[in-house]
């Protein structure tokens, strides 16, 4: 597999099928965990999967990542923290958290009515709803979380998107090697909070953390599947030997 893989990047066109093809199914089968054993990754395993993270392309290879990981009882401190903050409605975001009125907005409304249909939260069970929060807030079980940082730059899109290409860097490599994680832009309405437990400057700005671990076998949400739209929602193809 290794020389398969070598042998692609150095011949692009030349890419064996059985690598594409267990490359497309490692992509299709990450999806996001929402309950986690408390077991601990190996350190090699999380060292493995930051310089995998560390690979990813960014403008003019600016890397503006700044990545904080948190276990034991930073880890269990922060999270009780992040809780403490939401009781008390001390929120402090970098950014902005819309979806407009449009088919983003509907995607996210048709997503949460799946997830809390699946729990058998109503729309109108408020507690239950912020027992939600809290659960995320407590890493869903997970025994680690990296907090991703950046700097802020102009809009800071340009940086953000770089993030982002990290961050799913850093999720298939968890998956990879048989471990899962969830991205949870939820930590980042508490942005102050994380930056002092963290000893973070306030230069750096919070857009979201994994939460990372191994998954709850029976977990109710493990199988979610939330699927995707089709590509004509998202792709306009300007060459007709692709229709
Ligand atoms: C940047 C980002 C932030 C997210 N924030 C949260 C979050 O705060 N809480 C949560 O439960 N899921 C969060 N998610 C997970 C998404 O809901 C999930 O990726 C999406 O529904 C697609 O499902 P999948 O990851 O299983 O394919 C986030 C995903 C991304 C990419």
């Amino acid at each position: 597999m290794t020389q398969q893989i070598t042998h692609s990047v150095q011949h692009g066109a030349s890419t064996s099928s059985t690598a594409a093809q267990s490359f497309s199914d490692m992509i299709r089968s990450r999806h996001s965990v929402r309950e986690f054993l408390s077991d601990p990754v190996p350190p090699e395993v999380i060292r493995g999967v930051l310089e995998d993270a560390q690979s990813a392309p960014s403008h003019s290879n600016t890397q503006p990542w700044l990545v904080h990981v948190a276990s034991g009882a930073t880890r269990d401190e922060l999270s009780a923290e992040m809780v403490a903050a939401y009781d008390e409605q001390r929120f402090s975001p970098d950014f902005t958290d819309t979806y407009g009125d449009g088919p983003h907005q509907e995607r996210a409304r048709l997503h949460g009515a799946k997830m809390y249909g699946r729990l058998g939260i109503a729309r109108e069970d408020r507690e239950g709803r912020n027992e939600v929060v809290r659960d995320n807030l407590r890493f869903y079980g997970a025994p680690h979380v990296a907090m991703l940082f950046l700097p802020q730059l102009g809009d800071g899109v340009r940086a953000a998107s770089d993030v982002g290409m990290y961050g799913q860097n850093f999720l298939l490599s968890l998956h990879a090697r048989g471990y899962h994680g969830i991205p949870q832009a939820v930590h980042g309405m508490f942005a102050d909070t994380v930056r002092k437990k963290l000893g973070v400057s306030d230069e750096f700005k919070l857009i979201f953390g994994i939460a990372f671990g191994t998954a709850k076998p029976d977990s109710q949400l493990f199988d979610l599947a939330i699927g995707r739209v089709p590509l004509s929602e998202s792709v306009v193809l300007h060459d007709t030997t692709l229709d």
